[in-house]
C-alpha cells in the first residue's frame, strides 16, 4: 500500500467513526439489565408479574396512559420505527388479524410502543403506524417512562454497536424481543403471542378472549 494510499483509507477511516458518532443517539445507551433469555424465560413460565401503568405520547403528540383504554382488548407490540427485521412483518399480523376480526375489532385496540424514545418521536411514529392500520396507536414519550414500561413487561431491547466495516450513515440496529402481549378490558395481562404468529391464530384468540368476557 503506497503512503498516499494509506493516508486515503486512514482519513476515510477517520470519516467513517465521525459519521458513526454523529449517528448515534445523544444518550449514550445504558447496557440491559436482563438477558434475552432470562427475560423470555420470565414471561414464557409466567414467573414474575407483566405489565402495569404507564404514561406515554401517542403519535399525534397527545398524552396516553394505560387508563384510557380500559374497556378494550390490548395488543401491545414493542419495537421501533427503523426496524428492518421483526417490527413489519408483526405490525402486518397484527393489521391483518384486526382485518379478520371484522366488527369485533372495534373491541380490540392495537399499540406500538417504542423502545427507542430519542428517535421515534410522536411524528416519526405518525408516518410509520398509518403503514399498518388506521386503528394502531403509536406510543413514544419520555426515555425514562419508557425504560419503565419495558421493564414493566419485561421487553429485552438493546443497542448492537455497529461494526466497524459498516457504511457510514448505517442506522444502528436494536435487537428486541417481538411478542404480541395481550391486556384485557380491565387492564390486566392475560398473555402474550410467541414471535411470528400468524394472523389467523391471533384473530382466533382474540374472539375466543373477547366471547369470555362477554359469558363473565
Ligand atoms: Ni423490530
Amino acid at each position: 500500500m503506497s503512503r498516499r494510499v494509506m493516508a486515503v483509507a486512514f482519513a476515510g477511516g477517520v470519516l467513517a467513526a465521525g459519521a458513526g458518532w454523529l449517528m448515534w443517539p445523544r444518550e449514550a445507551p445504558e447496557p440491559p439489565e436482563r438477558s434475552a433469555a432470562e427475560l423470555m424465560d420470565v414471561v414464557m413460565w409466567g414467573r414474575e408479574p407483566i405489565g402495569g401503568p404507564f404514561a406515554l405520547v401517542d403519535h399525534t403528540g397527545a398524552p396516553r396512559t394505560d387508563r384510557d383504554f380500559r374497556g378494550k382488548l390490548l395488543l401491545i407490540y414493542f419495537g421501533f420505527t427503523y426496524c428492518a427485521d421483526a417490527c413489519p412483518i408483526d405490525l402486518q399480523s397484527i393489521a391483518t388479524a384486526l382485518d379478520r376480526l371484522g366488527a369485533l375489532a372495534e373491541r380490540v385496540q392495537p399499540l406500538f410502543i417504542t423502545v427507542e424514545p430519542e428517535t421515534d418521536t410522536p411524528d416519526q411514529l405518525k408516518s410509520y403506524v398509518a403503514q399498518f392500520h388506521p386503528r394502531l396507536i403509536g406510543l413514544t414519550g419520555d426515555p425514562r417512562e419508557v425504560r419503565k414500561v419495558l421493564r414493566a413487561y419485561k421487553v429485552y431491547a438493546a443497542k448492537t454497536v455497529p461494526a466497524p466495516a459498516a457504511a457510514p450513515g448505517d442506522d444502528p440496529n436494536v435487537d428486541h424481543s417481538s411478542l404480541v402481549y395481550l391486556v384485557d378490558a380491565a387492564g390486566k395481562y392475560a398473555g402474550y403471542f410467541p414471535p411470528g404468529t400468524a394472523a389467523d391464530r391471533m384473530a382466533e384468540v382474540i374472539r375466543q378472549q373477547l366471547a369470555a368476557v362477554v359469558q363473565r
